[in-house]
């Protein structure tokens, strides 16, 4: 778990990294973190429109041990990868790998009795018919992809919906040719290093490439990173 080494004050709303155009990438040392008025809460900001209740976001929370959320409900979704330690809430307790992705509508407790540390992604998963997801990346298998040396697990994609979502496995030492994409790429690094022509980020980096952006991605030590694209995001 790592250590808190800047105490600020308690979480106000913010506007960081909103731009959708802009290419980003957020360093763990980069991260700053602000108390929540839960118990024991922290929230490392990544990505934030101006009002932390009704805009798109994408955050670091970590839990200190006995740490917990009040109720609270998710419109327009929620999405939790479980980085480290134990998250729990009144549908199960997630272990490091576990994901879901609750529709609107969900509503719960969260709270871990040891500690965690979560990547989550709120109000970005609007729209009726939405399915939930509860997996854990661990007991997935690879699937192998059109380049030998990086392999998948797909975690959501949906007809009708835009965005899509999965793991991806790059050996060490492979390199792609420019990348130009029409949608937009988030990553967060997992483990190892993701790599570009503009630097190399450790475990814990969260990147996103605006939508036909050139860059040029590679892995010097392989990589396990998430992956999520999308066309576009409806508008607040
Ligand atoms: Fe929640």
């Amino acid at each position: 778990m790592a250590e808190t080494t800047t105490v600020n004050p308690a979480w106000e709303a913010k506007t960081i990294n909103h731009n959708l155009s802009v290419r980003l990438a957020v360093k763990p040392a980069d991260i700053t973190w602000y108390k929540t008025i839960c118990p024991g809460i922290w929230y490392g900001c990544l990505e934030s429109d101006s009002a932390i209740w009704d805009s798109p976001l994408t955050q670091i929370t970590r839990f200190d041990p006995g740490g917990f959320f009040y109720e609270h409900g998710h419109p327009d979704g929620e999405e939790i990868l479980v980085l480290q330690g134990s998250f729990q809430d009144e549908t199960g307790e997630y272990s490091p790998g576990s994901y879901q992705l609750n529709p609107e509508g969900f509503v719960h407790v969260p709270s871990s009795l040891e500690g965690c540390l979560t990547f989550v992604k709120l109000r970005q998963h609007g729209g009726d018919g939405r399915q939930a997801v509860k997996i854990n990346i661990n007991d997935l298998s690879w699937q192998p992809t059109s380049i030998p040396q990086i392999k998948v697990k797909p975690l959501y994609q949906q007809e009708g919906f835009p965005d899509e979502v999965w793991i991806e496995q790059w050996e060490p030492g492979t390199t792609l040719p420019q990348v130009i994409e029409p949608k937009i790429r988030e990553i967060f690094v997992l483990q190892g290093v993701w790599a570009d022509e503009l630097g190399e980020y450790p475990a814990g980096t969260w990147l996103r490439y605006p939508a036909n952006c050139p860059y040029i991605p590679s892995s010097p030590t392989g990589c396990e990173v998430y992956v999520k694209t999308y066309a576009f995001r409806h508008l607040k």
